[in-house]
């Protein structure tokens, strides 16, 4: 029996459920969460949203700071388009509930973080990510017009390639139906036809065997949009976090805001003395991908496992205050941050490529949109300022809502997309085969295409992934399917693409740095 609804929106993150919100005034929807609905990256966001609130303050400074640290590759109209729009979206959360640090006088308790010229985050205590998605969650919940599936993993998008018609990548007629999805209770595969279907799967942090994501981010939209022949950019661009708390065998690494910089905690290597001075005038504070790499470039030349932060000067009370669940989990883990330096380490954090989506979150398949880290619009260029990716996700959820409820009532459901095909499969007999090549694969990616790359690494990786990529495919092809064995395919396929765009860009630039062209070379258009 096939399930149908106007909205098909896969996430439950900040994108999907904000889009759910609005497009549920005007159509059906169905949101589907591979977990609970609450287990996602947004819930795991410290610092917060930037957005511009108040003099001294403008537009103009944080378009600066964003083509900035974006090193020549914004598109500079998407740039401004965000940033004019985002204090708009943050009302809309506050009226949905989302609360948003005070100072005294009423005024909102701006932070800063690294590449910012003011303070302009808005938060919630260090709990910003889990706030924005508690508020959502209730408010889709209390909708009668949009239907949850949890625990529901969607597998692959329809398109005219299910009824028989070839599909090309080179195609501009291609269109999505809906998409298979497991349910993971029954362990049968159902479809789910749509009129409109918005992909909103979150990050790839687990392509990495070191990351600040939670264990759903595995690249599953970007490889089904791949699949179904859409277009993908700027895959080379992975953003790693500098500071991870060091805490080997824990995942997600939990990760030390870099408002705590912004507060004025210092990072220093094991010998006690500041790192940041030798690489980079704006010190702990400057962009992340020089911070992430100085502290790799110190560990390694240092032979150290991490380096510290070290926040033992501020005020204990206002730091407590400001940052009580790092205070709390530091503590749990034996420091205590007002007297203790904190170990930590870079971790992969945010991919700043992903599915090109035009201004409206359009992708280049007909009736599919991507909203959300997912998305490449162009805000990011070659790297993220920090706190613009959950406005990034307001932002674009609200122009795919508007663009794509106009669109919906010209279509309807395709009946000719057949139900899912079970015929010579079986279950997997041995999961060794499937979590070793999961452990592999990150092996591959951290050590020959994580913060530094080479030619000579990168060819490396593509030649291992080839073999794990071989193997997983004969095994899909004749396995019932598993969450765990989609997983890895999908991020197999997410780091081939890491890598062969990383292989055809000949210069260093953003979080892209490689040891034969450290320098930057090309134009900087987007
Ligand atoms: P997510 O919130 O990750 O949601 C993805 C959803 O997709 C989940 O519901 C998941 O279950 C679902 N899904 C995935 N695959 C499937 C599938 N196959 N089938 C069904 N469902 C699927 N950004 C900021 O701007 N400020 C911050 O302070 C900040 N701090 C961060 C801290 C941490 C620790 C992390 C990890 C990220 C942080 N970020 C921050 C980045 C930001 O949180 C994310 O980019 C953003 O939340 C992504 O939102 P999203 O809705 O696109 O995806
Ligand atoms: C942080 O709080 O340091 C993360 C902010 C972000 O990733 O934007």
């Amino acid at each position: 029996m096939k399930k149908k609804s106007d909205f098909l929106v896969i996430g439950s993150g900040v994108a999907g459920l904000s889009f759910a919100i609005k497009a549920a005034k005007h159509g059906t929807v169905s949101v589907l969460s591979k977990n609970d609905l609450e287990e996602t990256n947004t819930k795991y966001a410290q610092g917060g949203i930037a957005a511009v609130m108040s003099p001294p303050d403008s537009f103009k400074k944080h378009i600066r700071d964003t083509i900035s640290v974006g090193d020549g590759l914004c598109d500079e109209e998407i740039v401004e388009m965000v940033i004019r729009d985002a204090p708009e979206r943050i009302k809309e959360l506050v009226s949905w509930g989302v609360d948003f640090d005070h100072n005294k006088d009423g005024s909102y308790d701006l932070a800063r973080e690294g590449g910012h010229s003011e303070h302009r985050i808005l938060h919630y205590k260090d709990i910003t990510g889990k706030e924005i998605q508690e508020a959502l969650i209730s408010k889709v919940r209390s909708d009668p017009n949009i239907k949850i599936f949890d625990n529901y993993f969607a597998i692959d998008l329809l398109t005219q390639h299910h009824h028989g018609k070839l599909v090309l990548r080179s195609h501009t007629d291609t269109e999505c139906y809906g998409a298979y999805v497991l349910n993971m209770s029954s362990g049968k595969t159902e479809t789910f036809l749509s009129k409109i279907t918005i992909v909103a799967t979150g990050g790839i942090g687990n392509l990495y065997n070191i990351t600040t994501n939670p264990l759903v981010a595995t690249g599953d939209g970007l490889a089904m949009v791949y699949r179904a022949k859409g277009i993908i950019n700027n895959m080379e661009f992975v953003q790693f976090h500098p500071t991870s708390l060091y805490n080997p065998g824990e995942r997600p690494s939990f990760l030390i805001t870099e408002a705590l910089r912004g507060f004025g905690a210092v990072l220093k290597n094991t010998a006690g003395e500041k790192l940041m001075n030798k690489y980079d005038s704006r010190g702990s504070l400057a962009p992340r991908d020089i911070v992430a790499r100085a502290i790799d470039s110190e560990m390694k030349s240092r032979g150290d496992d991490f380096v510290y932060l070290d926040g033992t000067h501020l005020n204990s009370d206002e730091l407590k205050a400001h940052f009580p669940n790092i205070y709390e989990k530091c503590f749990n883990e034996g420091i205590d941050i007002t007297k203790d330096m904190i170990p930590v380490v870079p971790a992969a954090h945010y991919l700043c490529g992903g599915v090109k989506v035009d201004k409206n979150g359009r992708s280049s398949i007909n009736r599919l949109y991507a909203i959300g880290e997912v998305a490449h619009t162009g805000l990011h260029g070659a790297n993220r300022l920090a706190s613009n990716s959950l406005m990034e996700a307001v932002v674009f959820a609200h122009r795919a809502a508007v663009h794509s409820v106009r669109q919906m009532k010209n279509f309807t459901f395709n009946e000719k997309i057949p139900e899912w095909n079970y015929e010579g499969t079986k279950h997997p007999e041995e999961m060794v085969l499937i979590t070793q090549n999961y452990k592999e694969m990150q092996q591959i990616m951290t050590n020959y295409v994580g913060i530094v790359r080479s030619d000579l690494r990168l060819e490396r990786a593509m030649k291992r992934l080839e073999i794990i990529y071989q193997e997983t495919e004969k095994l899909y092809k004749k396995s019932t399917l598993s969450r765990k064995l989609c997983e890895l395919r999908n991020l197999i396929n997410v780091g081939y693409l890491v890598i062969k765009m990383a292989q055809s860009l000949h210069e260093s630039r953003g979080l892209h740095y490689t040891l034969d062209y450290p320098k930057k070379k090309r134009s900087t258009e987007f």
